[in-house]
């Protein structure tokens, strides 16, 4: 499996869990692995980067033939007033948080289709921002509603090769991009979930596991949220 962004934070403990079930696991972000253990492959590359990308995707195509499935997990937020987000800004969100989420699905097809699996899958993290449209997040929440609607249309446009597109909605997780929550921000937004504290790590390993398993064949083109966000 390829899981983007495995430096630090919810990448680098799914990579952990799934090396810890024997699994081969395919990692990257732009700064040096902090992952050392047999089966993990790292790849220091800038997913923004189209060369760094397909020169990532053209290793693993030749060192491991094929992807069974891939967790979509590199991103970045910034929390300001659209007033006072300067256009750059918004730009540089969306290029880790979307664009290079459409480039890797889209490398990551063909490898894929090489799968020995009845069905593959291709795994989008996302946010619980987006239904609930929070003020202070609009790049933010914006960029993962567009991956939202990417996995819908490619959960369609995929589907014919077997390959089933889902996302991950997620509430508050403790991880380095969450450290500068203010302690207001953080219980208003607890508050709003149906199940009212921090989401912790062992409550998305299992969604994840099944969403990029086989056991979820027939589940395609679905956001989960977690928490109880409705
Ligand atoms: N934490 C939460 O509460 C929360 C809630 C909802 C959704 N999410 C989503 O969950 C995902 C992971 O978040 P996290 O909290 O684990 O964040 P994190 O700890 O900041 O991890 C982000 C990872 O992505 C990598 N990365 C960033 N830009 C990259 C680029 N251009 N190319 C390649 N790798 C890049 C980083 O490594 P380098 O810096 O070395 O590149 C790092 O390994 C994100 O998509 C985030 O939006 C998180």
């Amino acid at each position: 499996m390829l899981i983007t962004g495995t430096r630090t934070g919810i990448g680098k403990s799914l990579a952990e869990h799934f090396l810890g079930r024997g699994d081969t696991v395919i990692g990257c972000s732009r700064r040096p692995s902090t992952i050392d253990r047999p089966g993990y492959r790292h790849f220091a590359s800038d997913l923004t980067d189209s060369q760094q990308l397909k020169r990532m995707f053209r290793t693993i195509r030749q060192e491991f033939g094929h992807l069974d499935c891939v967790v979509n997990n590199a991103g970045t937020a910034v929390m300001n007033h659209f007033m006072l987000t300067p256009e750059e800004t918004t730009r540089k969100i969306f290029d880790i948080n979307f664009f290079a989420v459409l480039a890797c699905s889209r490398e990551a097809a063909k490898l894929l289709q090489r799968s020995e699996r009845a069905t593959t899958s291709i795994l989008n993290i996302s946010t619980v921002a987006v239904p609930w449209a929070l003020d202070g997040q609009l790049a933010y929440s914006a960029s993962k509603g567009a991956v939202e609607q990417a996995t819908r249309v490619m959960s369609k446009e995929l589907a014919s090769f077997g390959i089933r597109v889902n996302a991950l909605g997620l509430p508050v997780v403790r991880t380095v991009l969450t450290r500068t929550l203010p302690e207001e921000t953080r219980v208003k937004v607890l508050a709003r979930q149906a199940i009212d504290r921090m989401c912790e790590f062992e409550d998305l390993v299992g969604p994840v596991e099944f969403l990029t398993s086989e056991r979820s064949g027939f589940v395609t083109g679905e956001t989960l949220y977690l928490g109880g966000v409705h």
